[in-house]
C-alpha cells in the first residue's frame, strides 16, 4: 500500500469518515487547540471511550492480515492522529527523549512487538537451537546483543539452566534498558564499543533483527565484532528479516491495551535497500488514552547472501541458516523463505 497520507485529500471524499464519532472527536480536538489548556485538553483524552470508538471505526476496516483494505480511510486517519500525537506531545508536555528512538515505544514494545513474537516464533527457534545443537546453558555466558526489554532473555532465564549471573543484555537505549534492568542484568551501551579484551562468551544472541537497525555500512564490522566476542568454540544465534518482509509486515497490530498502526515503505538510499515504518501507537496504558508518534523506523534489507557471506567470513566452524518459524534449513542461494524471518545459527 502506498503512504497517501501527504497527499492532497479531497474534502467531499472524506466527508464520509467525519460522521463517524471517533472522527468527530479527533477533528473536534484539532479545531479547538488553538485555544485549550494543558488542564481541558488533558480532560479530552482521558475521555477513555474514545478507546471503544477508535476500534469500531477501525477495527471493520482491517483484514484478517493486519492489512487495511481503505485507503483513503487509512491516509485520511494517519493524518488525523499524528496532528493529534504532536498536539498531545506539547499540550501535555510529556518531556520525551526523542533522541533515543525507543523512548515511548519502550513501555508499549512487550505488549504489541515482545511477547507476541516470543510465543510465534522466538520460544520455538530457541528450544530448536538448544536441541539441535546442544547448548549447555548451565555454564556457558550469555551476551544479547540489543536486549530491548528482555523478555526473551527472562524467557531463557526460566526454563533454561542458566542463572542471572551468567547472563548480559546490551541496549544502546536507555529506556529499553530501564525496563529490561526490572529482569535482567541489563547495560545501556553500543554492543560496537565492547571489547573481546574485556570479555568473551559462548553464546552470544541476538532478537529482532537489532543488526538491521545499525547503520548499513557497519553491518560487516557488527558480524566481525560478534565473532571476535563469541568464544572460540561458542556460538552466535539471532533472527533477521528478509528483503521482502514487507509482503508480511501488518498496518495493525492490537494487544489489550495498544493498537499500533503501521505503514511501511521500501526505501532505496545509495543503492542500497531499507524497510521504513511509520509508526504511531495508541494506548491506554496508564489509564490515559495515549497518542503517539514513534516516527519512522528504518531497517537495513541486506541479501541473505550478504548476511551468509560475512557470518561465514567470522565463524569459520559453520553458518547454519532456518526460516525462523517453521525452522526449514534454508539453502545457501536462497533469497527469502515464507515467513520472512530467518534464523542465523554461527559456530565459531
Ligand atoms: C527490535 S528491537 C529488539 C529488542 C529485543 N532483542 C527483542 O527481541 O525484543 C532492536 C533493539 O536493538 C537495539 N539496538 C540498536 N542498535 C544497537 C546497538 N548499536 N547496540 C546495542 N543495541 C542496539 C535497539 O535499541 C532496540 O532495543
Amino acid at each position: 500500500m502506498r503512504d497517501l497520507s501527504t497527499y492532497p485529500m479531497d474534502p467531499e471524499l472524506l466527508a464520509i469518515y467525519d460522521q463517524e464519532p471517533f472522527f468527530c472527536w479527533l477533528l473536534e480536538i484539532l479545531q479547538k487547540s488553538q485555544n485549550s489548556t494543558s488542564e481541558n485538553f488533558q480532560a479530552k483524552i482521558v475521555a477513555l471511550e474514545q478507546w471503544e470508538y477508535f476500534k469500531q471505526s477501525l477495527l471493520p476496516k482491517v483484514n484478517e492480515t493486519g492489512h487495511v483494505t481503505d485507503v483513503v480511510y487509512w491516509a485520511y486517519l494517519r493524518k488525523l492522529l499524528i496532528q493529534v500525537a504532536a498536539l498531545q506531545e506539547k499540550t501535555l508536555d510529556l518531556g520525551l527523549n526523542t533522541s533515543d528512538s525507543f523512548h515511548s515505544y519502550a513501555e508499549l514494545y512487550d505488549e504489541i512487538i515482545g511477547f507476541p513474537c516470543l510465543h510465534e516464533f522466538m520460544t520455538g527457534y530457541i528450544k530448536f537451537v538448544v536441541e539441535k545443537y546442544k547448548l549447555d546453558f548451565s555454564k556457558a555466558s550469555f551476551l544479547s546483543i540489543g536486549c530491548g526489554t528482555g523478555i526473551v532473555e527472562q524467557h531463557i532465564l526460566r526454563n533454561y539452566p542458566i542463572k542471572k549471573d551468567q547472563l548480559l543484555g546490551i541496549d544502546i537505549s536507555a529506556s529499553m534498558v530501564i525496563e529490561a534492568n526490572h529482569r535482567i542484568p541489563a547495560k545501556e551501551m553500543d554492543f560496537l564499543a565492547l571489547r573481546a579484551e574485556d570479555q568473551q562468551w559462548d553464546i552470544t544472541y541476538n532478537g529482532l533483527n537489532v543488526l538491521q537497525y545499525l547503520p548499513f555500512r557497519r553491518l560487516e564490522e557488527a558480524i566481525a565484532k560478534i565473532g571476535e566476542l563469541t568464544a572460540k568454540g561458542g556460538l552466535f544465534f539471532g533472527d533477521f528479516i528478509t528483503s521482502d518482509h514487507v509482503r508480511w509486515y501488518p498496518h495493525v497490530m492490537q494487544a489489550e491495551n495498544v493498537i499500533s498502526l503501521r505503514q511501511p515503505v521500501l526505501v532505496e538510499k545509495e543503492n542500497y535497500m531499507f524497510q521504513q515504518s511509520e509508526i504511531i501507537n495508541i494506548s491506554k496504558l496508564d489509564g490515559t488514552l495515549r497518542f503517539t508518534d514513534e516516527g519512522k523506523y528504518l531497517r537495513y534489507l541486506p541479501s541473505m547472501w550478504k548476511v551468509r557471506q560475512l557470518f561465514e567470513r567470522y565463524f569459520p566452524a559453520g553458518v547454519d541458516f532456518y526460516d525462523a518459524l517453521s525452522l526449514e534449513c534454508l539453502p545457501p542461494d536462497c533469497e527469502s523463505c515464507p515467513s520472512t524471518r530467518y534464523l542465523v545459527v554461527a559456530r565459531k
